[in-house]
């Protein structure tokens, strides 16, 4: 049997498939270079392209996967709902819309900077967290869908209260008192509050919740204190400026605050810096070279500044109260150690994340006697 002709060979003029998808993909990946070179010279882009938002959207996720930046579509949405001041679902009930030659400038200067791994959240300003957005800066870090887990925790602890929960449903006993708080608001430390996602996440949620939170960056709790604002939470979050605990001596501002006999915070939340030497020096470029680095140093072992609030947290919670840390993926056991040293912590947990690493380190202080009653 005669192999089949090579159809090439015998008539020039008969089109192969496997040479037409070939010149199709070729012109295909002339257009998306055109594009490509297009978006990045802006003027003779300008000139020659007509942008819409579903090109741009298209174009922009493909660059970012080019950079192999995490999620390009989910960025290239965030950048465009950014420079267009639309919502994300808006941007496809608009798909065919133009975009003005302003927009594309400020389009451009950002989809160049995610590219080079500048994180989004810093380049639009803003994040979500905890189902609230929340602004950020580079002077404090990016709040972590991690961290989650110990808003969680921290809420189901404050509502799980028993006696707390008595006198929140008296009315009569919800009148103010003299320093403003009402009887059964529960008093919150959150340490190291960066951008005051944990505070204001705890107080969205919890109304009967009054927060005292710290950080040793100033310019993070500018941030924060728009955080605040925003979420018109000013009467129930103080933001002092400090080394953890320093801003809160307890004969001024925790007696002012706590009206209680057993004087103290019902809890302290903190996700201090825990990142070691070793791990420091291999974080990925978008964290190591945008993030704040006393934000996440934390020494040799990444362990120093669970040393000194485990060491005082004691003095500043009331006999029932908990402490709850955020805690490296395998710091579980080192954290443990520090908390039994203590003996003040009859009930210590360590609980991992849905990837299974360490994630939280909760631990609870002796329950009142009058209480077992
Ligand atoms: C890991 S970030 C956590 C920020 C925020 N709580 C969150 O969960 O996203 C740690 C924060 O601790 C602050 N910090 C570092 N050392 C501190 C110290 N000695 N005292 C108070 N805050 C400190 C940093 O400025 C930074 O805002």
């Amino acid at each position: 049997m005669k192999p089949p002709s090579d159809p090439q060979k015998t008539n020039p003029n008969k089109p192969c498939p496997e040479r037409s998808r070939m010149g199709q993909f070729q012109i295909q990946r002339l257009s998306k270079l055109f594009l490509a070179f297009t978006f990045l010279c802006p003027g003779y882009n300008l000139a020659m392209q007509t942008w819409t938002i579903q090109k741009l959207l298209n174009w922009v996720t493909e660059y970012l996967t080019g950079k192999g930046i995490d999620s390009p579509r989910l960025s290239a949405e965030l950048l465009l709902s950014h420079v267009l001041a639309l919502k994300r679902i808006d941007l496809y009930t608009q798909f065919d819309k133009p975009v003005a030659k302003q927009q594309l400038d400020i389009l451009h200067d950002l989809v160049k900077r995610a590219g080079e791994q500048e994180p989004i959240p810093y380049l639009v300003g803003k994040t979500e967290f905890y189902s609230l957005e929340l602004n950020v800066t580079p002077d404090c870090m990016i709040p972590r869908p991690e961290t989650e887990l110990l808003v969680e925790r921290a809420i189901e602890f404050l509502r799980n209260r028993p006696d707390r929960n008595s006198t929140m449903g008296n009315t009569l006993q919800k009148e103010s008192i003299s320093n403003g708080a009402r009887p059964g608001t529960q008093f919150v430390c959150d340490l190291c509050t960066g951008c005051g996602c944990i505070a204001v996440a705890i107080a969205k949620n919890y109304p009967d919740a009054r927060i005292i939170a710290t950080d040793i960056c100033d310019a993070a709790l500018a941030v924060a204190a728009g955080n605040v604002e925003k979420h018109q939470l000013k009467d129930r979050i103080t933001l002092l400026c400090g080394d953890l605990f320093d801003p809160i001596v307890p004969q001024l501002d925790v007696d002012k605050l706590v009206p209680d006999s057993a004087r103290g915070f019902d809890l302290i939340v903190c996700n201090p810096p825990y990142v070691s030497t070793a791990e420091y020096e291999n974080l990925d470029k978008n964290v190591k070279d945008y993030e704040p680095k006393v934000a996440l140093f934390a020494g040799v072992d990444g362990l120093d500044i669970y040393r000194r609030v485990i060491e005082k947290a004691d003095q500043f919670l009331k006999p029932d109260a908990a402490l709850m840390l955020e805690i490296g993926y395998a710091q579980g056991p080192a954290v443990r150690e520090l908390l039994e040293q203590t003996g003040a912590f009859p009930e210590i947990k360590i609980e991992k994340d849905l990837h299974n690493n360490d994630r939280i380190a909760i631990a609870k202080k002796q329950k009142r006697l009058d209480m077992e009653r």
